[in-house]
């Protein structure tokens, strides 16, 4: 395709609020429908039909509770609370499809990492090798406090949480990879044979924070390890997405932000023994469009009367770090302190900051005085959360989609609501046909369904040799099965 494929990626969570605080109360949002199975499936044919890589599926475990010290405003603002578990709708979606990818996310802090492996296992067999996984450590103290017990992980500290999750990974990639071999299920009726027992192997981990001596008890499912994406990008978040992840979401207010971001990440990579190709950069961000720039405008304005300011900063204060209830509404974003002394997500705070610098663009509000405000964030992450909104036409979105892909070096989209599933329609009617015209966006499916890695890399369902999943396999199986190509 000229000038190469946009990648478009749906990003949800399974509740009201998910990146525009208040928008739950607009007559057509459907995100109350969450707890329904017929939103998950109706919206999962829509993004098949709209030609989606995937669905990302956001999850926390916690309460947005740093805003006022308190869990109550988060719990008015609807701020993600209530939320319910992602993993159940990925297998009810997979039912009504055969090509939309599925990004799960849970965290390395909240779970054992054996009953894990054994559900993403399961997912992959019922997806068809469709279950991408969203590594998170966890930003939220309040999920950490909540599901403290002894001998799991009893600290809470940013760069410590990614050391512990790479010991969660090494365990699930020697489960998925270095357990059972290709052929160890035989199902031989003659022989009365199932599972061929010199085939699985006991992986015998025994690590910092886990041992594991045993085998994995499910079978390989087309993928083993499931698509890995992550979205770390703070110095030490970065070196572990460039060492794990196949998917990185990133999400920054400006073009020269994001650019940083992904010139940062295909640095990480080089030293992590790999390289760009090898990963596919979503940015996170809103598209509001319509027939008309007018009528896109319109529709803009109109949502925005539905954004509610405080539910905007529960959300902020969580991702930040920051209490915004104590920080007066006109205080600068620079007066913050530097953003590795936050211990939530870091890249989060250095953005806004370098946005807000010196020489940097006026915040949203225009109004004149240069850098960001608390308002102005308040303003920002009204619609779209940690990423930006873009306004318009078919026409004047693609253009403009098509400059964020060329100056950042982004692959594509990870496309958040206003509301739901109006903003995913719009998209599909507005945006796509233009793209397709443009040979910016696939016209069709494969003929054949496939799985998520295929759908991203084309390159077949398992992890490449140069990623660590595949040194589990090397390290734990024998030879001839381990040197897989
Ligand atoms: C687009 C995007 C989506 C994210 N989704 C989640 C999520 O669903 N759950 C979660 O706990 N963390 C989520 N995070 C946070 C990241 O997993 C990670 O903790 C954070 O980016 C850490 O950043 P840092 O390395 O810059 O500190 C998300 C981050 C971004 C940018």
């Amino acid at each position: 395709m000229s000038g190469g494929r946009i990648r478009f990626n749906a990003f949800d969570m399974s509740c009201v609020v998910h990146q525009s605080p208040g928008l739950w109360r607009h007559p057509d949002d459907e995100s109350h429908r969450y707890t329904d199975l017929s939103y998950w499936t109706d919206l999962a044919r829509t993004l098949e039909d709209g030609l989606f890589d995937g669905i990302f599926l956001a999850d926390v475990l916690g309460v947005y509770d740093l805003y006022g010290a308190s869990p109550d405003a988060a719990l008015r603002a609807g701020a993600q609370v209530p939320v319910t578990d992602p993993l159940p709708l990925v297998a009810a979606m997979a039912t009504v499809t055969e090509h939309l990818g599925f990004g799960l996310t849970t965290g390395t802090a909240f779970e054992h990492p054996v009953p894990f492996a054994r559900r993403a296992s399961t997912l992959d067999h019922l997806t068809g090798g469709r279950l991408g996984w969203n590594v998170v450590t966890g930003y939220l103290p309040s999920a950490a406090q909540n599901t403290q017990s002894h001998g799991q992980l009893d600290t809470f500290e940013h760069d410590a949480r990614y050391d512990h999750a790479d010991e969660y990974l090494e365990v699930l990639y020697s489960l998925w990879e270095g357990s059972w071999e290709d052929d160890a299920v035989r199902a031989d009726p003659l022989t009365g044979i199932y599972t061929d027992p010199h085939k699985v192997h006991p992986i015998n981990h025994h690590g910092a924070h886990y041992t594991v001596p045993g085998v994995h008890v499910s079978a390989p499912s087309p993928q083993r390890t499931p698509v890995i994406f992550q979205a770390g990008a703070s110095s030490r978040g970065s070196a572990f997405a460039a060492t794990h992840a196949e998917a990185v979401f990133v999400a920054a207010p400006t073009k020269e932000t994001l650019a940083a971001v992904v010139d940062n990440l295909t640095a990480k990579l080089q030293d992590a023994g790999r390289s760009r190709q090898d990963v596919v950069i979503y940015a996170l961000l809103t598209v509001i469009t319509d027939e008309t720039d007018a009528l896109a405008q319109a529709k803009a304005t109109e949502y925005r009367n539905y954004v509610d300011p405080e539910g905007s900063l529960v959300l902020m204060s969580g991702w930040m770090g920051v209490d915004f209830a104590e920080v007066g509404l006109d205080a600068p974003l620079t007066d913050l302190g530097p953003a590795a002394s936050s211990n939530a997500i870091q890249s989060a705070v250095a953005a806004f900051q370098q946005a807000s610098g010196s020489g940097g663009p006026d915040g949203p509000d225009g109004d004149g005085n240069g850098g960001w405000t608390v308002r102005d964030l308040a303003e920002f992450g009204g619609i779209g959360g940690l990423g930006p909104v873009v306004v318009g036409s078919g026409e004047s979105v693609a253009d403009e989609l098509e400059d964020w892909v060329a100056t950042t070096g982004v692959d594509g989209f990870n496309l958040a609501y206003a509301i739901t599933p109006g903003t995913f329609r719009d998209v599909i009617e507005h945006v796509v046909p233009v793209l397709q015209e443009r040979g910016r966006y696939p016209v069709e499916h494969p003929t054949t369904p496939t799985t998520l890695r295929d759908t991203l890399f084309r390159r077949g369902a398992r992890v490449p040799d140069n990623h660590p999943a595949h040194a589990a396999r090397i390290r734990h199986l024998p030879r001839t099965e381990g040197v897989r190509s």
